[in-house]
This record gives C-alpha cells, sequence and structure tokens, in this order.
C-alpha cells in the first residue's frame, strides 16, 4: 500500500491580547483526526494535539521564519480563490476582471518564498493559471476552453487534493479529464468516500474564509501538520 501524506491549511484568526501576560503561552486549537482505517475499516480517533502559540512582546528576527510549507498551500489557496473569482466574473461578462484576476495572483505569488524558492507547487500553480489566461481571451474561448479548466482547477485546489507533499502534477494534469482522473483516484486510495457528511459536524481540519474575503492572507496563521503515517 502506498503511503501518502496529506497536508492541510488553517487560517486561524488570533484573538488580540488583553491582559498583560503577554509571555504566556496561548492555546490556539486542538487538532485530531477521525478516519476509518482502510484495512481493518474500523474508526480511529488520533490523540486531541493542542496547538500553542507563543505571545511574546517582542520578536526575535530568527523566529520570524516562514514556513515554506505554509506559503506553498497559502499559494494554493489564493490560485484557487483567484481561479474561483476569475469564473464568476467571466460568468458575468466581465472578461477583462476575469484576466485582471488571474494577472494580479500571478503577480502576488512571484513575490512569495516558495516561488523564489523555485517550489514545484509554486511553478505549477504559476503554469496553470497562465494556461486559464491564455483560455479566457474572448468569451467563446472561455466558455469552450476556460469555464471547465477554471472549475477544475478551483474544486481540485480548495479540496487540497491536486498534490501532495510537493509532488506537484504533471503537465498533462492541465488537461481537465486528467486532473480529474487524478483527484478521483487520490481521493479513492486517501480520503473516506465523499459521501460521508459526518465531517461537517466534527471540528473542520481545514478552514477556508470566503472566496470574497481577500484579506486572510494578511492575518496570523497556524499550520498544522498531522504526523506522517
Ligand atoms: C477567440 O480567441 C481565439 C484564440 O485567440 C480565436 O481563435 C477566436 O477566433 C476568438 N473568437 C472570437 C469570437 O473573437
Amino acid at each position: 500500500m502506498q503511503m501518502k501524506r496529506g497536508i492541510f491549511l488553517v487560517l486561524v484568526n488570533v484573538p488580540v491580547l488583553t491582559d498583560g501576560n503577554s509571555n504566556d503561552q496561548m492555546k490556539l486549537v486542538s487538532v485530531w483526526c477521525d478516519y476509518k482505517d482502510p484495512l481493518t475499516k474500523e474508526s480511529v480517533t488520533t490523540e486531541a494535539i493542542e496547538v500553542k502559540l507563543q505571545r511574546p512582546e517582542m520578536v526575535n528576527e530568527e523566529d520570524m521564519v516562514v514556513s515554506i510549507e505554509v506559503d506553498r498551500q497559502k499559494n494554493r489557496l489564493q490560485a484557487a480563490e483567484a481561479m474561483s473569482n476569475s469564473r464568476a466574473a467571466a460568468e458575468r461578462g466581465d472578461l477583462p476582471r476575469a484576466q485582471s484576476i488571474l494577472n494580479g495572483c500571478r503577480t502576488r505569488m512571484a513575490d512569495t518564498i516558495s516561488m523564489y524558492a523555485c517550489d514545484g507547487l509554486a511553478t505549477d500553480l504559476d503554469l496553470e493559471l497562465q494556461e486559464a489566461r491564455s483560455r479566457i481571451v474572448n468569451q467563446s474561448m472561455y466558455e469552450s476552453k476556460g469555464k471547465g479548466f477554471l472549475l477544475a482547477g478551483v474544486s481540485s485546489h480548495f479540496a487540497q487534493q491536486a498534490c501532495y507533499g510537493g509532488a506537484g502534477f504533471s503537465s498533462s494534469a492541465y488537461q481537465t479529464d486528467n486532473m480529474r482522473r487524478m483527484v478521483d483516484k487520490s481521493r479513492a486510495s486517501v480520503f473516506p468516500p465523499a459521501n460521508d457528511n459526518t465531517h461537517q459536524k466534527r471540528p473542520r481540519a481545514s478552514v477556508f474564509p470566503p472566496a470574497t474575503d481577500n484579506t486572510h492572507h494578511k492575518r496570523p496563521h497556524a499550520s498544522v501538520f498531522p504526523p506522517a503515517s
């Protein structure tokens, strides 16, 4: 059996400290995982891991490190949002807006550490946005080639299933059908059946802000990676 590592990006609003104990650790979230063991078919609940946050008054420069893993997943989320907003604009018939949303996302992504590091996911996302942009040059092209492409990109990246652990996806995945097949395959091998809606009652491991909220990247965030299995 092939082992795969799941990655969850969790965006958290960190409350402002009101009391003076700023050096205290702050409990942020508890994370655990419910899943069905694919071999025994039994439900498993992992132990909860408490994520704590240091709240020092001053932050040392060496502590102001950006996690490349978080950065690359934030890029993915931004690309998904851009594709979603771009599609919405194109559906309204506003192609210039749809195009500028994709261009803007590429520009912002160009200035991230994962892009500087030539990270595979970042360059793939950039290629994907570029490809999407080339498919919305006019309304008829959008209807025939752009719409499906944007939809597939949005669903795969919001579901965070288009890639695992930096593997990236090959350029063949730019064809909508291939991408969908790949996503289906990975979903079948790793995730519980899609009709399992019980997770919605549990604390969510990944939380997406509304698509129109573009401020999330300015908020503090915490990243939580489950232990590699
Ligand atoms: C839309 O753009 C494509 C690609 O550039 C072109 O082949 C096609 O003729 C254009 N269609 C219209 C209606 O302008």
